[in-house]
């Protein structure tokens, strides 16, 4: 199963990628959560130790491997390089592992056609690309905002896409951007979720001003997010009612895609 996590900035995508990633791992299905925002915080989120950290660099930003793989240093413009470099080894190798959940980072990442013809660029396609090709149990993305950057074998293989939304006007804007731009490419597994709700007010808003998204599940506002952050704990382990909205969730998107 694989799963997308969009949504506007701080929504709390890397949030969610992090309790729905921990709960299938409890679960002991195999987990493969991948962090492809330029400014990695899924570590975090999943209450990573700092020396199980400190092993994690960012593939973007592994300049002898890219040169290593495509034959050219990244930064170059023009001449010759591997546009499908081989990037298999790459998901063990450069991952680490905590209670079921294995992470990658991948770091500033653009799949879509658009963007820089590059080593790097190519170097992180091609691990995007074999990211879904891959027979993960579950794999999750943790991903930044819009779908104007993915390719077709997104369209082809992302069972889900969560699109996180926040109950502001603003927040569903975005996601109604995101829609549009799914449909475009042809993807149409899409589901709402909301986060930070405080009160019964906040969650009919979500459910009355829908992008005519489906709305999986609500995740509660509770200030010991912040606190699981600054403690450097997981998020699943510190807040319960956020564990136990995203497992609610991550059990009718099992069912929803079967
Ligand atoms: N349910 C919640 N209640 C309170 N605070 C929350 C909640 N969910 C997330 N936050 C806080 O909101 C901020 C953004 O959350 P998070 O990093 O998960 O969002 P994001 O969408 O991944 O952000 P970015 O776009 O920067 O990657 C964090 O400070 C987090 O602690
Ligand atoms: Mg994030």
């Amino acid at each position: 199963m694989k799963i997308a996590i969009t949504g506007k900035g701080g929504v709390g995508k890397t949030t969610l990628a992090a309790l729905m990633a921990q709960f299938y791992a409890d679960q002991g299905r195999e987990v493969l959560a991948v962090d492809a925002d330029p400014s990695p915080c899924l570590a975090g989120a999943l209450g990573f130790p700092t020396d199980l950290r400190s092993k994690l660099t960012p593939i973007s930003e592994m300049d002898a491997l890219i040169e290593e793989r495509t034959g050219a240093k990244p930064g170059t413009v023009g001449g010759f390089f591997t546009i499908n470099p081989r990037v298999d080894d790459i998901p063990e190798r450069f991952s680490v592992e905590q209670r079921g959940v294995r992470l990658l980072e991948m770091g500033a990442v653009d799949i879509g056609g658009s963007g820089c013809i590059c080593p790097e660029s190519a170097m992180l396609k091609t691990l995007f690309t074999h990211l879904l090709f891959r027979k993960d149990d579950i794999l999750i993305l943790d991903m930044y905002a819009g779908v104007e950057h993915l390719g077709r074998a997104t369209v082809d293989f992302v069972d889900a896409m969560l699109v996180v939304v926040e109950p502001t006007r603003r927040s569903l804007g975005t996601a109604a951007q995101i829609k549009h731009l799914a449909a475009d490419i042809g993807l149409t597994r899409l589901w709402l979720v909301g986060n930070k709700v405080r009160n019964e007010d906040e969650a009919a808003f979500l459910q009355a001003e829908t992008p005519g998204l489906p709305v999986l599940g609500i995740l509660p506002a509770d200030l010991a997010v912040q606190e699981a952050d600054r403690l450097g704990v997981a998020v699943y382990d510190y807040v319960p009612a956020l564990k136990k909205a995203a497992s609610e969730m991550a059990d009718l998107l099992v069912e929803a895609i079967s």
